[in-house]
């Protein structure tokens, strides 16, 4: 595996899910996997289980780690090209990946949406700097339209849990506010469209995400009718891709409740996290036995040490 941005870069979903199995099962199975090895994580964004899970995957794998903030640590980073750098930036991305990428054998990068140019955003314009640039495999730690170390870990966390052959899983947009990117609902749509399950995705008009992610899924903007039956409930904000990045609605009858959750199938709740409580989500329900945020969360460490370690395997 050379690198880890979208559902296709991971191959058969059964092996996958299966190696994941494996990894949560005995974990320092592969340790000495990564000797020698070293990992650079850059973040241009904050993080919290990202960053710890996936040092915590490559710790399991034996690897050295390396955390760059770009915020905080190093030279600010000019992105653009053609730019007169004349400004607070003083180094450009053009050099700064390729040394990185001497410096280490696996790169996870880290670079939201900014909102500021859809077409830029959606082009992935400073993901494709480190694809072209580092000489070494990618990790997208979640970039500007997709999150797939998230899904990946989100899909096994359904499997773990189902009880049927084919769940229903149901996205549901929850207000929020400020502007999130779409990164986590466009990933985990393309995910649940590959994986053996019914999706369903909710959410007010003019939140429709990108047709490139949802040509062929079920939208349904009757929220209670969505939960009706469903056996997952996935709530996440998002900005609006058509009038791009705008907050168009903060409408709290969207909050999911402890009375909505009552039309469902006895739902587990999943959310990405961090969460607002009691805007996406009531107390009452992210606290309740059907909660399962903290597991989805654990499993981040999983997901990221079967992408590592199927990359260290490739480098040998
Ligand atoms: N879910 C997720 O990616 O969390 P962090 O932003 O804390 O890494």
């Amino acid at each position: 595996m050379k690198r880890f941005l979208t559902v296709d870069d991971i191959g058969d979903l059964g092996q996958a899910l299966k190696e994941a199995a494996e990894v949560k099962k005995a974990p320092y199975a592969w340790d000495t996997l990564g000797k020698n090895k070293t990992i650079t994580l850059i973040f241009f964004n904050s993080s919290l289980r990202t960053r710890l899970s996936t040092q915590k995957a490559a710790m399991n794998l034996g690897m050295n780690v390396i955390v760059l903030d770009v915020n905080k640590d190093g030279w600010q980073l000019e992105t653009e090209f053609g730019v007169v750098m004349d400004g607070d930036k003083p180094e450009h991305l053009r050099e700064a990946v390729p040394v990185i990428g001497r410096y280490c054998d696996i790169i996870g990068v880290r670079s939201f949406a900014s909102f500021e140019d859809k077409k830029a955003d959606y082009e992935e314009e400073i993901l494709n700097q480190f694809i072209n640039f580092a000489g070494v495999p990618i990790i997208s730690m979640e970039s500007a339209t997709r999150h797939p170390l998230q899904a990946f870990a989100d899909l096994f966390t359904i499997e773990e849990y189902k009880n049927k052959e084919r769940p229903k899983v149901v996205l549901t947009w929850a207000p929020h506010p400020r502007a999130l990117p779409q990164a986590v609902p466009n990933s985990f749509v393309e995910w649940m469209k590959v994986a053996d399950v019914d999706l369903v995705v909710t959410h007010p008009k003019g939140y429709e995400l990108s047709s490139e992610f949802t040509d062929g899924v079920t939208v349904e903007y009757d929220q209670k009718k969505a939960f009706k039956d469903a056996d997952f409930i996935y709530a996440k904000n998002w900005a609006s891709y058509e009038q791009y990045g705008q907050i168009l609605s903060q409408d709290k009858s969207w909050t999911v409740d402890e009375e909505k959750m009552l039309l469902t199938n006895d739902a587990k709740f999943m959310h990405c996290l961090p969460v607002r409580r009691n805007m996406i989500v009531t107390d009452g329900v992210i606290d309740s036995e059907n909660s399962i945020v903290i597991d989805e969360a654990a499993n981040r460490v999983v997901s990221a040490q079967v992408v590592i370690k199927r990359m260290l395997e490739a480098l040998k």
